[in-house]
């Protein structure tokens, strides 16, 4: 079972809030992912600036309910499910949670602590295993 810390977290994401930003966090994203994996890019079909807003909606909605997250179970398998049908595989849940990892470090500054990185890659890994569960 995936536990997740909720108050480091938290202080991830504010961290990033201090730093850099959420809008600079998702540029990173999407920017580091697409250089390290080219092959991901086509599957984009809209703009990215449309797709980073709401990554970055559905973010904020996971870290306010990250104590309960079990109440986003059906808007994640939702998610899941329109990711299934797009054609995402379940092994590029991987390259995501690792995407996301290296994005906070970056828009953090280099602030987050090992732990609170740990957390935040617990924290996508508990959302990619709720969206699977479409799979
Ligand atoms: C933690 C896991 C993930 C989260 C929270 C997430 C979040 C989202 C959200 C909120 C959308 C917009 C859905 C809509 O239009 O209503 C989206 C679309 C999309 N996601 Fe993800 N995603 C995740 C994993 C992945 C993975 C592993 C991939 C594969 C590389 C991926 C690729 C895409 C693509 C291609 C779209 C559609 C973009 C378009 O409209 O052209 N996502 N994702």
């Amino acid at each position: 079972m995936n536990t997740i810390n909720p108050e480091l977290v938290e202080s991830c994401w504010s961290k990033v809030k201090h730093n850099q930003g959420e809008d600079a966090y998702s540029i990173i994203f999407y920017k580091s992912m697409f250089e390290q994996n080219p092959n991901i890019k086509p599957l984009f079909s809209s703009d990215i600036e449309t797709q980073r807003i709401k990554l970055l909606n559905t973010l904020n909605l996971v870290i306010n309910s990250i104590r309960h997250l079990e109440e986003l179970k059906e808007s994640l398998l939702e998610l899941g499910k329109l990711h299934k049908e797009i054609g995402v595989n379940a092994s590029m849940y991987d390259i995501v949670i690792s995407n996301a990892v290296t994005a906070l470090k970056v828009a953090s500054n280099n602030t987050t602590t090992q732990e609170e990185e740990k957390a935040w890659e617990q924290a996508f890994r508990a959302i990619s295993d709720m969206m699977l569960e479409a799979y």
